[in-house]
């Protein structure tokens, strides 16, 4: 078992801050982000930290195997019915581009956490479309 800290608002303090929670137990995972104590919302960057190497090895796999793709020429009409189709009849969840302040015709597609199988059926829904 591990626990994850959400340490966005560490740095947010008069006193000193808290220690990062991944250096005191290779079981801590914590996440942070620049957008609350760097004042920068909307920049979307961030970071992981663990002492834990086979779960960093595991960490960075997942995200080389996130993309990010478009359809060029869609209209956000077509996309809003595309991502419901998905999800309704195909049971296929995307990043809609508008969650990451992405044009709607841009989406994420993550493929890190499933099996091959599952990932093998996720595509093979877009060939569908
Ligand atoms: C506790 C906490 N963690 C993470 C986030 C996400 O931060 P970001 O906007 O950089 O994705 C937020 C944003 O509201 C937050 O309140």
């Amino acid at each position: 078992m591990y626990l994850l800290f959400d340490e966005t608002y560490r740095d947010i303090t008069y006193g000193k801050p808290l220690p990062v929670a991944a250096t005191l137990s290779d079981k801590a995972i914590s996440v942070c982000s620049m957008s609350k104590s760097w004042g920068v919302p909307g920049i979307r960057i961030g970071w992981l930290v663990t002492k834990n190497q086979s779960l960093m090895d595991m960490f960075i796999a997942a995200k080389e195997q996130i993309g990010i793709t478009g359809i060029p020429g869609a209209s956000e009409k077509d996309m809003q019915e595309f991502y419901e189709r998905l999800k309704t009849k195909y049971k296929t969840y995307v990043a809609p581009g508008y969650w990451f302040k992405m044009p709607t015709n841009y989406m994420r597609i993550g493929f890190g956490w499933t099996t091959p199988e599952d990932t093998q059926k996720g595509y093979s829904v877009f060939q569908k479309q």
